[in-house]
């Protein structure tokens, strides 16, 4: 009896919940059919007008922030509305240019240049990584060489002094001069080897007074073959102990009573000289004599022999350049030059001269 009288009941309940369902399904449906396009719209038009921003905004810092936010895919679909070709580096600049060289920043100085691009952590491969794409970081670092033997290469890095004065040979050079953005000059940790340490620093030694001449020419020289922008680094201090130990590895029991190739006292004299220098001059000065012994622990944790720079040193030394670029040059920074190119996903398949050029 029971049985009877609740069969009745079921289909009727479940014929309730299934419209119920229906009714949930049809406005969903509704939902997605309706309100999805709308949604796609109005981001579309949000999106297409910060990629207006970006590619016509002066500020640096705005364009930025979008670029940051937005990612490649936005950036691209103004380059083909803008379709600049050359070279551009103001914040205005297209995101991208098409052309056979990129702009190069040159790193001319020691080892503690040529070091630079060292794993993990070297100070010149940093910039690289940060310039990729929009500049090539040139390592010009000559390990060992003081500021005398530098000068001679100078014509063979910077290309010919006062090139736009000889002619057209010469206006080619000064084109590719003017493509480089800045330059780093990071010479003296030889410079200040002494006379009274072992053979080699002997070799090495030249006196501060020719050492501030020395660098003096070679901001003329590096002026001359239309490098507008010099950074000048003064020579890290000296940690003796570091020094002492590294020396008696190298060359063995004996050189543990020999005086130190360098001390703390005479490379500070250099580096009072660079930046008087970088003073007299009107260079940016970035004084990592000073600057790294306000570091704790610095001659154990940033020194690896108490004058190279350890992984933790290179890091620190990328980090303050790129501080010193942020302050001096903001338009040089990496998020304010074009790349190279367009993004892959950017480039009009259907018209590919539109982008690169040419007649093929
Ligand atoms: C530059 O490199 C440093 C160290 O690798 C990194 O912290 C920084 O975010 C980079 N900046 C840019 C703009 O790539």
């Amino acid at each position: 009896m029971h049985n009877q009288a609740s069969q009745p009941l079921k289909p009727e309940k479940s014929n309730l919940s299934i419209s119920a369902i229906q009714q949930l399904w049809i406005a969903i449906s509704i939902g997605i059919v309706v309100l999805a396009p709308l949604a796609l719209f109005v981001v579309t038009l949000i999106r297409t007008s910060s990629v207006i921003d970006t590619a016509f905004q002066a500020s640096s810092v705005h364009r930025t922030s979008v670029v940051k936010a937005s990612g490649a895919e936005k950036k691209t679909t103004i380059n083909m509305a803008a379709t600049a070709v050359g070279v551009a580096a103001s914040p205005s600049a297209p995101p991208f240019f098409v052309a056979p060289s990129r702009p190069r920043i040159i790193l001319f100085g020691d080892s503690l240049t040529e070091r630079s691009f060292d794993v993990p952590s070297g100070w010149g491969a940093a910039l690289a990584s940060n310039y990729s794409r929009r500049a090539d970081v040139v390592n010009r670092g000559l390990s060992g060489y003081n500021t005398r033997l530098a000068l001679k290469t100078m014509p063979y890095i910077f290309g010919p002094a006062s090139a736009s004065a000889s002619g057209s040979g010469g206006a080619v050079a000064a084109a590719a001069a003017s493509q480089v953005l800045f330059a780093t000059l990071f010479f003296g940790a030889n410079d200040a080897a002494r006379l009274e340490g072992p053979s080699h620093s002997q070799r090495q030694h030249v006196p501060v007074p020719e050492y501030g001449e020395n660098l003096r020419k070679m901001v003329s020289y590096m002026r001359d073959a239309g490098v507008q922008r010099i950074v000048l680094l003064t020579p890290p201090p000296v940690w003796e102990p570091g020094r002492k130990v590294h020396q008696i590895s190298r060359m063995g029991e004996q050189a543990r009573e020999w005086p130190l190739d360098r001390t703390s006292a005479v490379t500070a004299e250099y580096a009072r000289a660079a930046a008087a220098v970088a003073a007299d001059l009107g260079l940016p000065c970035l004084d990592l004599h000073t600057l790294i012994q306000q570091e704790d622990d610095w001659g154990e944790r940033l020194l690896c022999d108490g004058l190279h720079f350890s992984p933790a040193g290179q890091e620190r030394l990328g980090a303050l350049l790129r501080e010193l670029l942020q302050r001096e040059w903001p338009d040089v920074r990496p998020e304010a030059l074009p790349m190279q190119f367009p993004a892959w996903d950017a480039v009009n398949l259907a018209d590919l001269e539109e982008t690169f050029g040419g007649s093929s």
